[in-house]
């Protein structure tokens, strides 16, 4: 059941959204590189290791300002594209931002949505709210992103999850929850040396589905869950193998075309 309603699902949108998936990774560029010259030798890297490695999709999150020239430039199918944050307003005075049907016109199907640097910048759980619906209204698949910035040692960063997606899903009907990934990324993992071990990934894996299904029923069993932080080519396989995940949110490693090319053979056969 969970398995054909993701075909269903990533093959919903008529352009841009990504076949059917074995491992999904969401390649989050952040504000790299500094010039649309590199965009593009960075973009082929990954066209080839996309070409190579068909077990593994793609969705490409650049700075937006590149989104639309390297989805024109691109004729495949296994690679999509993403923006890292859009707002929830559909037009206005909002200088600075992008707007998800601006997103959704330059080529993106996916949009990232509440990152620990964008919350660190001041982005709550509400806006977040906002944002997904606002994604889902203009048939862009939210990523959503939660963490805890620190660990305590009586569990309390449940809670904070549990509040994060609570409200982050609070305007998702039942129907559209297969469309809103969850990118749980611990912020003590983000930029680090090293990511989370694979086992506590899997239980909070499991959490964050209790938590779905606590709010929809049994239906929350379809929500896919990505790990972020820290991935690269030595940690990715036991990642996908152990952390009960169905991606990869990468942040540097993405951003390097050899690194890239070295992360995308890691996990050709998981
Ligand atoms: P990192 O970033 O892979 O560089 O740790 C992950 C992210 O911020 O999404």
């Amino acid at each position: 059941m969970s398995s054909l309603l993701v075909v269903m699902v990533w093959n919903e949108s008529e352009n841009g959204t990504i076949g059917r998936m074995k491992s999904l990774l969401v390649a989050n560029w952040k504000m790299n590189p500094p010039t649309f010259k590199e965009a593009k030798k960075l973009f082929e890297a990954t066209k080839k290791a996309a070409d190579t490695v068909k077990s593994v999709s793609i969705v490409v999150a650049p700075p937006a300002i590149y989104v639309r020239e390297l989805r024109a430039s691109y004729r495949g199918k296994r690679i999509a594209f993403g923006v890292q944050n859009a707002h929830f307003e559909a037009k206005g005075s909002y200088t600075g931002e992008i707007s998800m049907a601006e997103a959704k016109d330059a080529g993106a199907a996916y949009v990232i949505i509440g990152h620990a640097e964008r919350r660190a910048m001041g982005e709550t759980n509400d806006d977040t709210r906002k944002k997904v619906a606002s994604a889902i209204a203009h048939s862009i698949f939210p990523v959503l992103c939660v963490g805890e910035k620190e660990r305590g040692h009586e569990g309390e960063h449940f809670d904070l999850i549990k509040e994060q997606l609570k409200t982050g899903f609070a305007d998702v009907l039942i129907a559209k929850i297969p469309r809103v990934m969850i990118a749980y990324e611990p912020v003590w993992a983000i930029g680090a040396e090293t990511a989370m071990n694979p086992r506590d990934m899997h239980e909070m894996a499991i959490f964050i589905r209790k938590t779905i299904v606590g709010l929809y029923g049994e239906k929350g069993m379809v929500v896919k869950i990505l790990y972020g932080g820290s991935i690269d080519e030595r940690n990715a396989s036991d990642m996908l193998t152990h952390g009960d995940i169905a991606g990869l949110l990468v942040g540097r490693a993405s951003a390097d075309p050899e690194k890239l090319t070295a992360l995308v053979r890691a996990i050709k056969n998981v």
